[in-house]
């Protein structure tokens, strides 16, 4: 840790998405420096339970993003420890479903928990409170993939709106675009039925381990990073992308081919 780096003890930080994967993970690390952590997801036990195994002051604000009243949960989640240092927004749903298939009802729910709920909950604190953003957008927020037309056009949103923060006001962002991390992402992505996807994609599982990912998360908030790419072979593809997009197409639609097998 370097002097001007952020010093994670007794920093109250509220973390969206944290029964599981990524969210989870960072709330390990974050226990571990002794912040004060509000827990948001849906699945109370869970919450729960890594609450219990965290050496620190912890709380539990368990609420379905999707339909919650997010003005009073923000307000909650301020009286909790009095104020809120960092908001970490975790909470998101992948997809798995080509475009041709995806009733606009899915896109609706993929906007809603990965796009307008961090932005809901920003939109209340911006009043009150100068809280470090940490957005968890993805890879799919920076370029198309197949199968992810909702999952893509909502993280690109929400990096459109943070970065936008960035140069508009005086808040702290960081916008965190990992590639793919070894988590259970991919057994809850929506399909075009509106169902869970319920399968453990096999790239899923050839991440990053959440742990790494969680440690470099941390590692450009402390630097007040504003942006923070993790990846591995997706950053070739991402550069692609931008250098030789005809090779981008060729490769990406390959997977066109997998979605939803
Ligand atoms: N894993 C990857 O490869 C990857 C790559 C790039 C970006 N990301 C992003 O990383 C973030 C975390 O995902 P993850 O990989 O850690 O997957 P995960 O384990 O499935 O985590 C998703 C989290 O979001 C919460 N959530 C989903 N819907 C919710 C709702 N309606 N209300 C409240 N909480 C809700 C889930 O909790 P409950 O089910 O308990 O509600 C869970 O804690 C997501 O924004 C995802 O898009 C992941």
């Amino acid at each position: 840790m370097q002097e001007n780096d952020i010093n994670f003890t007794g920093k109250v930080v509220w973390i969206t998405g944290a029964s599981s994967g990524i969210g989870e993970a960072l709330a390990v690390l974050l226990a571990e420096k002794k912040a004060k952590l509000i827990l948001t997801a849906r699945r109370e036990a869970q919450l729960e339970t890594l609450a219990a195994r965290l050496d620190t002051n912890v709380i539990v604000l368990a609420a379905d993003l999707y339909d919650a009243d997010l003005s009073a949960l923000t307000g909650y989640a301020l009286t909790a420890f009095g104020n809120i240092d960092i908001v970490i927004h975790a909470a998101g749903v992948g997809q798995r479903s080509l475009a041709v298939e995806t009733p606009l009802e899915v896109y609706r729910q993929l906007m809603e928990i990965n796009f307008f709920v961090p932005v809901a909950i920003t939109g209340y604190l911006l009043p009150v409170c100068k809280a470090h953003m940490v957005v968890i957008g993805s890879m799919s927020g920076l370029m198309g993939f197949p199968g992810r037309t909702g999952y893509a056009a909502s993280k690109h949103a929400l990096k459109g709106y943070f970065e936008t923060l960035q140069v508009e006001q005086d808040v702290p962002v960081t916008i965190v675009s990992p590639g793919r991390v070894q988590t259970g992402l991919s057994l809850s992505a929506i399909t075009a039925s509106g169902k869970a996807h319920g399968v453990m994609d096999e790239a899923q599982l050839k991440g990053i381990p959440v742990s790494a990912c969680a440690t470099r998360i941390l590692d450009g908030v402390a630097k007040r990073k504003k942006h923070v790419i993790i990846a591995r072979k997706e950053k070739y593809l991402y550069w692609l992308h931008w250098w030789w997009p005809a090779l981008y197409h060729k490769i990406a639609k390959k997977y066109s081919f997998t979605v939803g097998k």
